[in-house]
């Protein structure tokens, strides 16, 4: 059938697809999104079943069945060794489910999945000769994950770098396994991780040709570095194209969940996210990974921002090492640790966050200086909200009395960590009052809030946990709302607990 060049027009933030251009999309309601896209189209078949387009077509139409029978065919989820990851995925590999792991260039997206496979590789106990116990959970597990293949295709790199780099890896995580007590022997790990059969590697960027390996190898996890590289034939634009990363991830993810196979795309984000975005592909997936941190400084976090099988309130903590990225155990010490100067002075304030199931204490610094006349004087916030920021300032200058309408206001959350949730709201607004009136924050206090624009300091949940976390890090005192029903004591194992109704009342109790 005669195929002709049609134009259509794709939303660079949700997709949504029209024949024409509008200012503002129909899918998501932004304005000045979407952008032109010249794609072949079979003239009357529906999307995705184009003439010559690369699709996996297996098995047959569904079927309906009773219940307890689609529930017999869920296989159990695949353990993820590296317990930060495990933690974020919401328990486990879903098996034949998607993922998209975005994050800028450079911050370890293809050092983690390597990471990945490699670490399920070695779970595998005829790895080597050494003795690694198995939980419980993977030996259920085991029976369902056979020796299936672990797949890494890369577009990015040449297979050859890439696989140096695996081995290195696979190496470190068979050491990684090994008890603590026994000493470990790089030669031994390094022949071992050698020897290592499942984890395979190709370098392929063609989409048909991907599809095909994945038939013949049906893959237990594959990794895509990165769907920015793939190219559809039958489709008539470059890679990296809106079109052409929309429709290669609906084919692998597609045939992911044909073959069983969990498939994990990897996606650049670019700052100003112009170029085909992972933006695009969210609701393409099930799951989608936000790899973050600041590449000059070691820490990474990996966070859910969607996901089908779990909450999308877990992070992951991670250190980029020499021998690849390490997780940390203990997040709060490692930020409160990278800030760690001889005298804090005025403008810092310790948050105590609340990241899912955890708490974590996060240093937050304040600077302002008088702004040059004329002109609105400068807000920045990095690592925090803008809006919540200027936010709080008005709400500091009209409700707490302290004047910002001539200061320049510098705010950051340290370690590069991002913060999202509003029980920053009271730290950050003692690191900038302190800044402002130039009076430190009262020594070794934590605080956690949220402020409302009435200058009330609103309730938050999880006080206790916040009180022991302060506790353990060496804090002598924690300043929490006054609402909410909990009934404090004014002192709690050593930390002296401060209540605060108000903005005012709050910066009277926290500003020394
Ligand atoms: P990479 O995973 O290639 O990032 P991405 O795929 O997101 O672009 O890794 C980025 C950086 O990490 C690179 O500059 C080198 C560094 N790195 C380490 O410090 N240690 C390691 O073991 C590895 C593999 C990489
Ligand atoms: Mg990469």
């Amino acid at each position: 059938m005669a195929k002709h060049p049609s134009i259509t027009f794709f939303c660079k933030e949700c997709g949504h697809e029209t024949a024409r251009w509008e200012g503002k999309c129909p899918g998501c309601h932004e304005w000045d999104t979407l952008v032109e896209a010249p794609v072949e189209k079979k003239n009357s078949a529906p999307r995705g079943r184009r003439e010559g387009a690369a699709r996996l077509t297996l098995g047959s139409a569904s079927v309906p069945k009773p219940l307890h029978e689609h529930a017999r065919e869920r296989l159990p989820r695949i353990p993820v060794p590296i317990s930060e990851f495990h933690r974020v995925m919401g328990g486990g590999i879903v098996p034949g489910g998607s993922v998209l792991v975005g994050g800028e260039p450079g911050i370890g997206k293809s050092t983690l999945l390597l990471q990945l496979l490699a670490s399920l590789a070695v779970c595998d106990s005829d790895v080597s000769g050494l003795a690694h116990e198995h939980d419980s959970e993977n030996d259920q597990n085991k029976a369902a994950n056979g020796k299936r293949t672990l797949l890494y295709i890369t577009g990015e790199e040449a297979p050859s770098q890439v696989a140096a780099r695996g081995l290195r890896l696979t190496a470190q995580a068979i050491q990684f396994r090994q008890p603590r007590s026994t000493k470990v022997d790089e030669g031994a790990s390094l022949a071992a991780a050698l020897r290592t059969e499942r984890l395979k590697l190709a370098g392929e960027t063609e989409l048909s040709s991907i599809l095909s390996m994945l038939e013949t190898e049906r893959p237990l996890v594959a990794v895509i570095d990165s769907i920015q590289t793939l190219r559809d034939a039958s489709i008539n634009s470059a890679p990296g194209s809106i079109s052409q990363v929309r429709e290669c991830a609906m084919a692998l993810v597609d045939a992911g969940r044909q073959l069983n196979t969990a498939i994990f795309l990897i996606g650049h984000v670019t700052k100003d996210g112009s170029i085909a975005g992972p933006r695009v592909l969210e609701h393409i997936v099930d799951t989608v990974l936000n790899f973050e941190g600041e590449t000059r400084l070691d820490l990474r976090v990996l966070r859910a921002s969607k996901n089908r099988f779990g909450s999308t309130d877990e992070s992951g903590f991670f250190e980029m090492t020499q021998a690849g990225l390490l997780e940390v155990p203990d997040p709060s010490a490692a930020l409160l640790d990278m800030e760690s100067g001889p005298d804090k002075g005025s403008g810092s304030a310790v948050g105590s966050l609340c990241e899912g199931s955890r708490i974590l204490l996060v240093e937050l610094q304040g600077l302002t200086v008088p702004a040059p006349g004329g002109g609105s004087p400068r807000r920045r916030a990095s690592g925090l909200d803008a809006n919540r920021m200027a936010q709080i300032l008005a709400v500091l200058e009209t409700k707490g009395g302290v004047p910002f309408a001539m200061l320049d206001v510098f705010a950051s959350a340290a370690g590069g960590f991002r913060v999202i949730e509003p029980d920053a709201d009271l730290p950050l607004a003692l690191a900038l009052a302190s800044a402002a009136l130039s009076r430190p924050v009262r020594e070794g206090l934590v605080a956690a809030g949220e402020v409302g624009l009435g200058g009330e300091i609103r309730p938050i949940p999880r006080l206790e946990a916040r009180i022991a976390e302060a506790r353990r890090l060496g804090f002598k005192s924690i300043l929490l709302p006054t609402r909410g029903r909990n009934q404090l004591p004014a002192e709690k194992d050593g930390v002296r607990i401060l209540r605060a109704r108000t903005i005012r009342e709050a910066l009277a109790l926290g500003l020394s």
